[in-house]
C-alpha cells in the first residue's frame, strides 16, 4: 500500500493533523520572509497607485493635474504627454522646457511603435574644438553651451502623428500655469538655492527665479508672464513663432549682446533655429526572458546600453542567484562596464557617425561580451567590436560623461485605451545653461556639454546632436506593456532603467517594488551602491572581489525614475513615482464623455 501513514485530512491522528498545521505555518512564514527580503522597502516606498483608466507618472504634481485633465476629456496618451510637457516648463522650469529637448518612445494600443528624436542640436558654427579654450562654458553655464532646442518640435510632430488635440490645446494649461502661478515646489526651491549664483550671472534668469537674490520659499507662488507671453504666441502662430520668428530672433539677439560675462561666448544663430527638425527614428526592439524591449535609438546610448546589458545578462540566472546578492550584483556591474566602455566609444549622432547600432544590441555579440565576465573577480573592459563596426571609428573612447548635476525630468502615462508613452526632456542640468533671453520666459538648456572630446565619436560638430543617456523604455508582454519606464539623472538614468527591467522581469517586484529598490552605478569601476538595504556580508564579498565601493545610504539622489505598466492578467494600470523625487502620479478618476 502506497500510503501508509493515516491520511491527515480524514484520517484518525490529531498529532499528525496539528504537526503538519505546523509544517505549514512555518512553510508560509519562510515564503513571506523570503519574500519581504528580496523587496525590502525603504524607508520612502510609496505603493503605486491603481486604476482601470489612464495613468500619469511625473515628478510635477501642477503637470501631473494637467496630463491627467486632458486624458479626462478625451485625450489619449500622445496628448496627455504634450500637455505635460507643456505644463513641466512652467511647474518644474529647472529640468525640462522648449528651452531643451528629449527623446520619446511611443506604443500605440494596436502594437506599432515610435520614437521621437527631439534631441538639441550644434550650431553651425560649432567645431570639434570649440568647447577645448577655458571658458564659462567649462562651468556648464553660458551662451556657448545652448544647442537649437528640440522640445517644441518634438511635441508637435508626436501631436501630428498620434494627437487628436492641437498644440494650441496643448500649451493652454501650460500658459495659464505660468501666468496665474505654480506652488514652488521643495526641490525647485533647493534648486533655485543651488544654482543662485549661475542664475545671477544672467539678469532676466535671476528675475525670474528669484526674489532679491535669493530663492523662492517652498509653497510660495512662482509666476512668468515673460513665459505665458511665449506660450501665447506659440499657441497662436505655431511652432513659427519658435524656430523662423521672434523667439528665435530674441534669443539670437541675446548671444550677441548678452555674452558678456568673462568667458562667455556664443555661435548660435537664425539659420540654426531655421534647420532644426525633430526626427522620427526606429526604435530599437530587443527581447529579454520572453520580454519585447522597445528602447530608443542612437544619439541616446540609453537603448543600446539597456539591449547590451540586457543580452550580456540574459546567461546568468539572476532570479535564481538572489536580488542584490553578491552574484547578482557582480554581474550586473561586469555587464555595466563592458556596455559602457561600447557605448563610451560607439555612440553618437547617427547622422553623422557610423554607429554598429545592430552590432551592440545582438545577441550574439552580448554572449560574446559574457565570456569576457570572471565570475570571481571585478574587471575593467576595453570596447569590443560589435559586428558592422568598420575601421573608421574613431579611435579611443569618450570619457564617461562629466557634467555630474546633470538633471532632466521623465513622464510615463498609459491611457484608458493602452496607448502608450515614455518621454524624457531636459534641459541638461538642473537650470542648464542658466541663461533666460530677455522677454522669452524660458532656460535655455547646456546640452552642447554633453559631447565629448575632439576625436572621438562623439566630438562636437556642427548640425551634430550630442550623445545622451536619456532611456524610455517600454517592456511588453504578450501583447501588454507591464512597463513604460525612464528617468532622469544624466548618465545616472541607464542604470535607473536597468534596474528597474530587471527588478520586474527578474524579480516579479511589482512596479512601486521595481523603483523603489536599492540601485548600484558602475560605469568604469566605482560602483556606487545605495547600501542600506543591502547585507554586510554581500558588501564584504564584492569588496573581496575587487569591486570599489562608493556607499550613499539608502536613497541616492539620482537617478529619478517613472514607472507606469498594466497587469496583463487584470488590465489594471499602475504608475509610480521614484521615493527619491517628488510624487506626481496620478490615475484618471473618471472616463471622458466623448472619448477620442
Ligand atoms: N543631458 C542628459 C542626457 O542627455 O542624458
Amino acid at each position: 500500500m502506497p500510503w501508509c501513514y493515516p491520511n491527515p485530512w480524514t484520517g484518525n491522528t490529531k498529532r499528525v493533523r496539528k504537526v503538519l498545521a505546523l509544517l505549514l505555518v512555518l512553510a508560509l512564514a519562510a515564503l513571506t520572509a523570503a519574500t519581504t527580503a528580496s523587496a525590502r522597502e525603504g524607508s520612502r516606498f510609496h505603493p503605486a497607485v491603481e486604476t482601470r483608466l489612464g495613468i500619469v507618472a511625473t515628478e510635477s504634481p501642477a503637470a501631473a493635474q494637467v496630463g491627467r485633465d486632458v486624458l479626462e476629456r478625451g485625450g489619449n496618451a500622445a496628448d496627455a504627454a504634450a500637455a505635460t510637457v507643456f505644463a513641466l516648463n512652467a511647474a518644474r522650469p529647472q529640468s525640462c522646457g522648449i528651452g531643451g529637448g528629449g527623446f520619446l518612445v511611443y506604443r500605440e494600443a494596436n502594437g506599432r511603435s515610435d520614437s521621437i528624436d527631439f534631441r538639441e542640436t550644434a550650431p553651425a558654427a560649432f567645431t570639434p574644438d570649440t568647447l577645448v579654450p577655458p571658458g564659462l562654458h567649462k562651468t556648464f553655464t553660458g551662451h556657448l553651451t545652448v544647442g537649437v532646442p528640440g522640445t517644441l518640435a518634438g511635441l508637435d510632430l508626436l501631436l501630428h502623428r498620434y494627437g487628436t488635440r492641437s498644440l494650441a490645446q496643448s500649451i493652454a494649461p501650460a500658459a495659464q500655469l505660468a501666468r496665474r502661478g505654480v506652488p514652488v515646489e521643495q526641490s525647485l526651491s533647493d534648486s533655485m538655492a543651488a544654482n543662485a549664483d549661475r542664475l545671477k550671472l544672467f539678469p532676466a534668469a535671476a528675475a525670474q527665479f528669484l526674489q532679491n537674490g535669493e530663492p523662492y520659499p517652498a509653497g510660495s507662488i512662482l509666476r512668468q508672464p515673460d513665459l505665458a507671453r511665449s506660450l501665447e504666441l506659440i499657441a497662436r502662430k505655431g511652432t513659427r513663432a519658435f524656430y523662423g520668428g521672434e523667439i528665435a530672433q530674441r534669443i539670437v539677439d541675446d548671444m550677441h549682446t548678452g555674452a558678456t560675462q568673462p568667458g562667455d561666448d556664443h555661435k548660435l544663430e537664425l539659420g540654426d533655429f531655421k534647420a532644426y527638425r525633430s526626427k522620427s527614428r526606429r526604435p530599437l526592439v530587443g527581447g529579454y526572458r520572453g520580454r519585447t524591449i522597445v528602447s530608443v535609438p542612437p544619439p541616446s546610448s540609453g537603448g543600446t546600453t539597456l539591449l547590451e546589458m540586457l543580452n550580456i545578462l540574459s546567461g546568468y540566472d539572476l532570479r535564481g542567484l538572489g536580488p542584490s546578492s553578491a552574484d547578482e550584483l557582480h554581474f550586473v556591474a561586469e555587464a555595466q562596464k563592458l556596455a559602457w566602455a561600447d557605448r563610451n566609444k560607439y555612440v553618437a549622432d547617427p547622422d553623422f557617425v557610423d554607429v554598429p547600432t545592430a552590432g551592440l544590441i545582438s545577441p550574439r555579440y552580448g554572449a560574446q561580451r559574457r565570456a569576457e565576465i570572471d565570475p570571481a573577480h571585478a574587471q575593467t573592459y576595453e570596447p569590443g567590436t560589435p559586428p558592422q563596426s568598420s575601421s573608421h571609428h574613431k579611435p579611443g573612447g569618450s570619457p564617461a560623461d562629466t557634467n555630474p548635476q546633470a538633471s532632466t525630468t521623465h513622464v510615463s502615462i498609459i491611457d484608458s485605451r493602452g496607448n502608450a508613452i515614455a518621454l524624457t526632456c531636459t534641459i541638461e542640468q538642473e537650470f542648464g545653461s542658466a541663461v533666460v533671453a530677455p522677454g522669452t520666459g524660458f532656460l535655455l538648456n547646456n546640452e552642447l556639454t554633453d559631447f565629448g572630446d575632439p576625436g572621438t565619436a562623439n566630438e562636437p560638430g556642427p548640425g551634430k546632436r550630442p550623445r545622451s543617456s536619456m532611456a524610455p523604455t517600454i517592456v511588453v508582454q504578450g501583447r501588454t506593456p507591464v512597463l513604460v519606464v525612464g528617468g532622469a539623472g544624466g548618465a545616472r538614468i541607464i542604470m535607473g532603467v536597468v534596474d528597474s527591467v530587471l527588478n520586474v522581469i527578474d524579480f516579479g517586484y511589482d512596479i512601486a517594488h521595481a523603483v523603489d529598490a536599492e540601485r548600484t552605478d558602475d560605469p568604469t569601476g566605482t560602483m556606487t551602491i545605495e547600501d542600506a538595504r543591502i547585507d554586510a556580508s554581500v558588501l564584504d564579498e564584492l569588496t573581496a572581489r575587487g569591486h570599489t565601493l562608493a556607499r550613499v545610504g539608502e536613497y541616492d539622489i539620482r537617478p529619478r525614475v517613472q514607472a507606469a505598466g498594466i497587469d496583463p492578467r487584470t488590465g489594471v494600470r499602475s504608475g509610480v513615482s521614484d521615493p527619491r523625487t517628488d510624487q506626481a502620479t496620478l490615475a484618471q478618476r473618471y472616463r471622458a464623455r466623448r472619448s477620442r
